[in-house]
């Protein structure tokens, strides 16, 4: 049977710019869209690779005042920075659109008319946090205050940084908002909720129907085990979004429409090509549907999203493809180490395909996080792509031009390096298909090293130089270029540019998958020019530097989300918290500058009550089911302490033992799930980045007091 697919990945946020990170699932999506395309239509009938920019929610609309235009005039000039960036990493989107569409519109009021039909929308009274300056209520990221548990004072409204509890906000002590300093209050309003308890048995039912990779299946038994608790889909104005129908006032959540996105963004490329979207989105719908997200949404994709589309009335998707974070040199991209990369820098340095098969040869079908180390990164380029790929080209092209008048030679019958390429083209195009592409990529690297050895051991530069062997080596160039053509088209769907220069020089159509069953014989090719350089570090250092943010508190980030920081942590009254746990991006922290006068200042004499000595850590280790915590073992020169600190996300316990730090040795102990902690080692952090563990000059010793 011929199929018909329709892929989508996740729908960036609108305020922020592209990264390194949101690119592994642009390119991982990419690569299997452009493999799908290469195959034969009699197996693959259409293959649409649909997306859109998520522009509702409250970070978007406090964005845009802070900047002084309409929610409208940012989402416009964002959406045009975003297909920028993604034209740069050629991601062939069919169309690249955004929530805020009418077709959006129409299709989030169906969907949620037809749960309201199906008694699965209820109507409860909560009572949330408001801030009564700005008349609006706050979002559980927008609240700041004291830690119930441990006492630290500015964490936000949902967990705290520094003992890792996680509280509602309404269990913060002092709270404040983080939009204007102002004491936020109680107030009551009506909220709609998606009754997801109720969707229960389908959702065992669509959890073991396959769609789901083995990880998220787990993942999901769990959340069943917890128990589904109902959704919170409005919102109260101000608020920019769609306003739910026959509730005035009250609008969708982001998250509710974002997927229906998805939709729309298929229906508009449907009206502009004339495309056929029943054949895909009706109910019976043979047409399969594969969404590709990352881990930290698992949640909505594979709960909500399902659940919306069966309750509907609709068709549900064929699988969730859930891939890992991408950690850069073994750590969370970091604003202050310069490696939280957007993607308008890295194209003002590096070649986008570099990326691509960097990418590619790290991913797999699996939910595991992946490194990109820039060392390994330049290594591996250059030694595959250039020393190994492009090198099969380069060594052969000149023979045909100079002495063959372009023109290629017969390839021998049964000639065994080819016959054996050729013959991968199956396992190769199954790898592709498994998302396996890490293991595509080491087969094609072996046939290209087979390739070389080809060309090693016939030497074309020595025959070259004797009389007589004419014909010689134009066997052996012809057969290295058709092995050069061979691999090129193995690694078109992860280097579409490249392959697209390629075909110019071999002078041939597009590459299609089926092509490997063929070869080029006396065909007149055209001549060569190099094809791709290798990196040069410094145009890695280049980028690094540009990446770099000072550390100074900026004045004008008083309130509003940094580019880049996630817009979900929107203050959920669900179990979507499960989700938000596992963000890796920096979190938004709206700085409040320190007071220069009034409230809030203590004295000399109050600060002197503070003893903070020199600690040597000697031991550091991890903390069974803690999110956030190392245990600390730290020598203060008269005695050791336990201290339980918040700096999981970015150390190693390893690379801390030994070093010294700053501790506040008299805190009274505190008694934690995990054991005492005896103290609090001293780290910056904010959304910029961090923790960054204070450490003295060379020379402290331990116990030595500072002040
Ligand atoms: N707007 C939501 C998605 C709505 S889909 C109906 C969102 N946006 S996002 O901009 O935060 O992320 C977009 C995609 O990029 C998500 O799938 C997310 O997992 C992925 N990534 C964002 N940062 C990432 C890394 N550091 N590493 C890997 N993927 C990351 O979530
Ligand atoms: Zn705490």
């Amino acid at each position: 049977m011929t199929r018909q697919i329709l892929v989508t990945s996740a729908l960036p946020y609108a305020n922020g710019s592209i990264h390194l990170g949101h690119l592994v699932e642009y390119i991982q999506t990419d690569i299997w869209v452009r493999f799908q395309k290469m195959l034969p239509k009699e197996k693959v009938a259409e293959c649409w690779y649909v997306c859109a920019d998520d522009t509702h929610g409250t970070p978007i609309m406090l964005r845009a005042e802070k900047e002084g235009i309409s929610p409208e005039q940012l989402i416009d000039r964002v959406w045009h920075e975003h297909k920028r960036d993604f034209d740069g990493f050629h991601i062939g989107f069919d169309n690249y659109y955004s929530t805020n569409s009418p077709e959006n519109r129409e299709f989030s009021s169906q969907i949620y008319l037809k749960l309201h039909e199906a008694g699965l929308i209820e109507q409860r009274t909560i009572e949330q946090f408001y801030d009564p300056d700005k008349a609006m209520f706050l979002p559980d990221r927008f609240i700041k205050g004291t830690c119930p548990k441990c006492k630290a004072s500015d964490q936000y409204g949902d967990s705290c940084e520094a003992c890792g509890a996680t509280y509602a906000p309404t269990d913060l002590i002092d709270p404040y908002s983080a939009v204007s300093g102002a004491k936020p209050v109680r107030k009551e309003s009506e909220h709609y909720f998606f009754a997801l308890g109720k969707c229960e048995a389908f959702l065992k039912d669509w959890t073991r129907s396959g769609t789901l990779q083995a990880e998220a299946a787990n993942k999901m038994d769990e959340w069943f085990t917890a128990g589904l608790s109902d959704w919170d889909i409005s919102r109260d104005a101000p608020y920019f979004g769609f306003e739910i129908p026959g509730a005035p006032g009250k609008y969708f959540y982001v998250w509710l429409d974002a997927p229906v996105g998805y939709m729309a963004s298929f229906k508009k490329l449907c009206v502009d090509r004339g495309l056929d979207f029943d054949a895909f989105w009706g109910k019976d719908s043979k047409a399969e549907l594969y969404h590709f997200i990352g881990k930290d949404i698992l949640y909505f994709h594979a709960l909500f999203w399902p659940a919306m589309l069966e309750f509907s009335g609709q068709r549900t998707p064929s699988g969730v493809f859930a891939h890992g974070f991408l950690t850069v040199n073994g750590q969370k991209m970091s604003k202050s180490r310069g490696t939280f990369i957007t993607a308008e820098s890295y194209l003002n340095h590096l070649n986008p395909e570099w990326l691509r098969y960097y990418y590619a040869a790290k991913l797999n079908g699996s939910m595991e996080d992946i490194d990109l180390n820039l060392e390994d990164f330049s290594a591996r380029v250059n030694s595959d792509l250039v020393g190994k790929f492009i090198n099969i080209a380069s060594r052969s092209a000149g023979f045909i031009a100079k002495r063959f008048g372009g023109k290629l030679g017969q390839v021998p019958a049964g000639q065994e390096l080819l016959a054996r390429m050729q013959q991968a083209a199956g396992s190769i195009a199954e790898l592709y298909e498994a998302r396996e592409y890490g293991r595509a990529l080491r087969e094609v690297m072996a046939l290209a090293d087979l390739a070389n050895q080809y060309v090693d051991s016939n030497k074309p530069w020595e025959i070259a130089k004797q009389e007589g062997r004419e014909a010689e080596l134009h066997e052996v160039c012809t057969v290295a270029l058709n092995a050069f053509r061979l691999l090129t088209l193995y690694l078109k769907p992860v280097l579409p540019k490249l392959a697209e220069n390629v075909e110019a020089f071999l002078n041939i159509a597009p590459l299609a998958w089926a092509d490997a069953d063929g070869l080029l014989n006396g065909h007149a090719i055209n001549e060569y020019k190099h094809l791709m350089t290798r990196i040069d570090p410094k145009q890695l250092e280049a980028m690094i530097e540009d990446n770099k943010q000072t550390l100074l508190p900026s004045p004008a980030s008083g309130g509003v989300p940094v580019p880049g920081m996630k817009g979900r942590g929107e203050g959920e009254h669900s179990q979507a918290r499960h989700a938000q746990h596992q963000q890796q991006a920096a979190t938004p922290s709206p700085q409040t500058p320190p007071p220069l006068a009034g409230e809030g200042l203590i004295s000399i004499e109050d600060f002197s009550k503070v003893d903070l000595r020199i600690a040597k850590i000697v031991n550091a280790e991890q903390v069974e089911g803690a999110e956030k915590l190392l245990k600390l073992t730290l020598d203060i020169g008269s005695a050791t302490r336990t201290v339980f600190a918040g700096i999981k996300s970015a150390y190693q316990p390893e690379e801390l033992i030994g070093r010294l730090t700053v501790m506040v040795a008299n805190l009274a102990p505190r008694k934690m799930k995990f054991g005492l902690s005896e103290g609090m080692v001293l780290a910056g952090s904010d959304e910029r980045g961090g923790p960054f563990l204070l450490s003295p000059d060379s020379g402290a010793l331990p116990g030595m007091r500072v002040k």
